[in-house]
C-alpha cells in the first residue's frame, strides 16, 4: 500500500450538515480515516454571494491540504455549485463533489428523463445540477426548486413535524406537476428529511440522496486510483470547526448518527 493510501480523506462543509456525507462514508468505507472541516462560525453559505463562498472555500481547501489528505470531498452542495473550480485549482489530490455524484445517480435512476432538484437558493440559482445532469444526458428535463426553510427546520430537529410537512407540500407542488420520477436531495441537510419527503412525494418518485451517492463514488475512485486504505484498523476521525455554537453536539450527532468525539476549534481572524 502506498503512503498516500494510508492518508485521511478530507471532507468539508459550511457547517455540521456535511456530517451526513461523513456518515455515509463511515458506513461504506469503514477503514478510512477522515478529517472533517465545518465552518460553523460562518454557516449558512446557501444565502451568501458567490464571491464570498469562493473566498471561504479557498481557505478551507488550504487548511485541509495542510493536513495531507489523499483526496478532498466537497460535501456542501452550495460550495460545490459555485466554488468547485476553486478547489480543483488549488488541490494536487483528487476532488469529488456532491453535485457530480448526485447528478450521476439521478441520471442512472430516472426512466422518464424528468428529474426534480431541491437545494439552497445559491445552489438552485447556480443551475449546477441541471448543467451536470445535461452533460450526462442532454435529453433530460430538470425542474429545480429552492427550499430555504428546510435547513433551519432540520437544525431545529423538526424531521417529522406538521410544519415541515406543510412546507414540503408547498415547495414541491410545482415540481410534482412536471411528472418527475426522481428527486435529488441537493443539500447536506435533506437526507434527514428523507422519510418525510418520501411520504410527500409518494412511492412513484425515487429520492436520490447525494450523501450516499458520494460515498459510492468515493469507493470507486479510491479503488481505481489505488488509494484505498487496506489496513483493517479502527479508523481515526478528526472534526475541525470554526465555532462551537449552542446545541452543536446535539445537532452534530443527529447528522452523524453517532457520538461526535474529538472536535477541535480552529480560530480564524
Ligand atoms: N451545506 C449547505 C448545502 O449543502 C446547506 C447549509 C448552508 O446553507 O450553508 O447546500
Amino acid at each position: 500500500m502506498s503512503s498516500q493510501a494510508s492518508a485521511p480523506i478530507g471532507v468539508f462543509d459550511s457547517g455540521v450538515g456535511g456530517l451526513t456525507v461523513v456518515r455515509a462514508l463511515m458506513e461504506r468505507l469503514p477503514f478510512e480515516d477522515i478529517v472533517y472541516f465545518g465552518d460553523t462560525a460562518r454557516v449558512p453559505y446557501g444565502v451568501k454571494s458567490v464571491d464570498t463562498i469562493k473566498h471561504f472555500t479557498a481557505q478551507i481547501t488550504e487548511f485541509l491540504l495542510e493536513k495531507r489528505v489523499k483526496m478532498l470531498i466537497i460535501a456542501c452542495n452550495t460550495m460545490a455549485a459555485v466554488a468547485a473550480d476553486v478547489v480543483k485549482r488549488l488541490a494536487d489530490v483528487p476532488v469529488l463533489d456532491v453535485i457530480e455524484a448526485g447528478a450521476r445517480s439521478a441520471v442512472a435512476v430516472t426512466k422518464s428523463n424528468a428529474i426534480g432538484v431541491i437545494g439552497t437558493p445559491t445552489t438552485i440559482n447556480s443551475n449546477a445540477y441541471a448543467r451536470n445532469i445535461h452533460l450526462l444526458n442532454s435529453a433530460t428535463r430538470v425542474y429545480s426548486q429552492a427550499c430555504p426553510l428546510f435547513v433551519p427546520l432540520v437544525e431545529e430537529g423538526w424531521l417529522d413535524h406538521p410544519v415541515t410537512r406543510l412546507t414540503a407540500h408547498e415547495y414541491l407542488r410545482p415540481v410534482f406537476v412536471e411528472q418527475i420520477d426522481t428527486l435529488v436531495l441537493g443539500c447536506t441537510h435533506y437526507p434527514l428529511l428523507k422519510p418525510l419527503l418520501q411520504e410527500v412525494a409518494g412511492p412513484h418518485i425515487t429520492l436520490v440522496d447525494s450523501a450516499t451517492a458520494m460515498a459510492e463514488q468515493t469507493a470507486q475512485l479510491l479503488g481505481e486510483q489505488g488509494l484505498a486504505n487496506d489496513k483493517r484498523h479502527a479508523p481515526d476521525y478528526r472534526f475541525f470547526v470554526t465555532d462551537i455554537p449552542l446545541r452543536f453536539q446535539t445537532i452534530g450527532e443527529r447528522f452523524l448518527g453517532r457520538s461526535l468525539a474529538q472536535v477541535e476549534m480552529v480560530k480564524w481572524n
